[in-house]
């Protein structure tokens, strides 16, 4: 199971407030074990670990192995929950630099017509041997009405139209059982369609056809993310320690004055994930003045830029950082040859990984000593295993600890605002 060091945190909280804090998150651990609490309709991120729909598993897998032989170009056209988990988990086990099947690209994250015309321009160029790109595109959106991925679905599939006869098989649309625009041209264009179940929301979607789709696309193997998962479930069904341990801190630590959670990570794999957590928590968590604020970083790329406040700036922050345990590569400094001019030599022959281990336990030090709680998630290994699993325990996590909060985690009212002003200047009805 997933676990934590949370050592430099607790230092951070006295005994009463942990005590008290950890009594409401026994609580509220209850509150979503009974679904007793604010949206416990929304509960179907359980629902789906607790009964593995293997059929759809291996639906979505024959499909994406289709997509695979044929594809060069994967388009995932979504926003928050609808894109957040598959590109996290892609982000984290995929190669940088070289593609392991089709290119995945994005699309339908924001409204820049720069990103989408030099897109579009890039779909087109045909490829070294003068062939048409073979180019797929995924449609997600539990709504069907998100304006962002809406503009885009619509520019793409248009050209999809034109140029390929079988544009229909090309297109998938993801999207909620009924209502809603996308399923109106799911119904017109004859599209293949994966249902996001009612009781799932969008931030707690990674683990249905959202993003079970594009992560097995991009080659990973989805029934091990998924059984990661479920065991997680299963382990956290007989013992919820860690989990009520680390709300009950972050809990106790917002009440002491602690506004604002920085979430990275030593390996850049995983900054995709701390985007993914960012937006679950912070969906979650930020209503009726509540909420401590999640924002990513990356280390040790930041530690050369807000590493100064962080160490020294306005004392309200936390800090959680993602950890693998086993070193993800095995990566070594070359040996001194001759000379050791680049005064690198103390260096010489040691690996990679235990050099940034180095840098992650003398930042935990400095920050823990400069006045900052420092929490460790921690993985055994970087894989889709380990991956459901982080999935499924930071899922419980939100729920356990937003719960704390006396609001409803499952809600994001205050995303309307945005919209609502938005369509009035757009002199759309709303
Ligand atoms: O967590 C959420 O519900 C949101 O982030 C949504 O996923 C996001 O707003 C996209 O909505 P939709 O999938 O309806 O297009």
């Amino acid at each position: 199971m997933i676990t934590t060091d949370v050592k430099s945190a607790r230092s951070f909280v006295s005994d009463d407030e942990y005590a008290e804090a950890f009594e409401l998150a026994e609580k509220t651990y209850q509150q979503v074990k009974n679904q007793t609490g604010a949206g416990s309709e929304w509960l179907g991120w359980q629902r789906i670990l607790k009964e593995p729909n293997d059929a759809e598993l291996e639906e979505l897998t024959s499909h994406a192995e289709r997509i695979r032989e044929d594809a060069d170009i994967f388009i995932v056209c979504g926003i928050g929950g609808s894109y957040t988990g598959a590109m996290a988990v892609i982000k984290a086990l995929n190669p940088y630099f070289k593609n392991n099947g089709p290119e995945i690209l994005y699309a339908g994250h924001h409204m820049s017509g720069k990103y989408l015309k030099q897109l579009m321009e890039y779909l087109q160029t045909p490829k070294e041997d003068g062939e048409l790109k073979s180019v797929y595109l995924n449609g997600i959106s539990k709504s069907g009405s998100t304006l962002e991925t809406a503009l885009a679905f619509r520019t793409i599939r248009a050209w999809m139209h034109e140029v390929y006869e079988d544009a229909a098989d090309r297109i998938i649309a993801t999207t909620g059982k009924e209502g809603g625009v996308m399923n109106k041209i799911v119904a017109e264009e004859g599209y293949q369609k994966y249902i996001i179940p009612d009781d799932v929301g969008g931030r707690f979607s990674v683990l249905t056809p959202v993003g079970l789709l594009p992560i097995a696309v991009a080659g990973i193997d989805i029934q091990t993310l998924y059984y990661g998962a479920v065991s997680e479930y299963e382990g956290r069904e007989q013992d919820q320690e860690t989990i009520l341990e680390y709300a009950a801190l972050r809990y106790a630590l917002l009440k002491n004055g602690h506004a604002l959670d920085v979430l990275t990570s030593f390996e850049p794999e995983l900054i995709g994930f701390t985007a993914w957590i960012q937006q679950l928590l912070g969906e979650s968590e930020g209503k009726e003045g509540k909420g401590m604020f999640p924002a990513m970083a990356g280390y040790s790329t930041d530690l050369h830029s807000i590493g100064q406040i962080i160490q020294e700036g306005r004392r309200n922050l936390i800090e959680t950082i993602l950890v693998a345990k086993k070193p993800i590569s095995d990566f070594k400094v070359q040996e001194t040859q001759g000379e050791d001019i680049d005064q690198l030599g103390y260096l010489s022959g040691r690996s990679f990984h235990q050099i940034n281990k180095s840098a992650l336990d003398g930042t935990v030090e400095a920050h823990t000593e400069g006045g900052v709680p420092v929490l460790k998630i921690i993985i055994e290994e970087l894989n889709a295993q380990q991956l459901g699993k982080l999935i499924y325990f930071y899922e419980l996590f939100t729920a356990v600890y937003v719960y704390m909060l006396d609001v409803n985690p499952f809600n994001q009212p205050g995303v309307e605002g945005y919209k609502k002003a938005m369509y009035k200047l757009l002199g759309k009805d709303v």
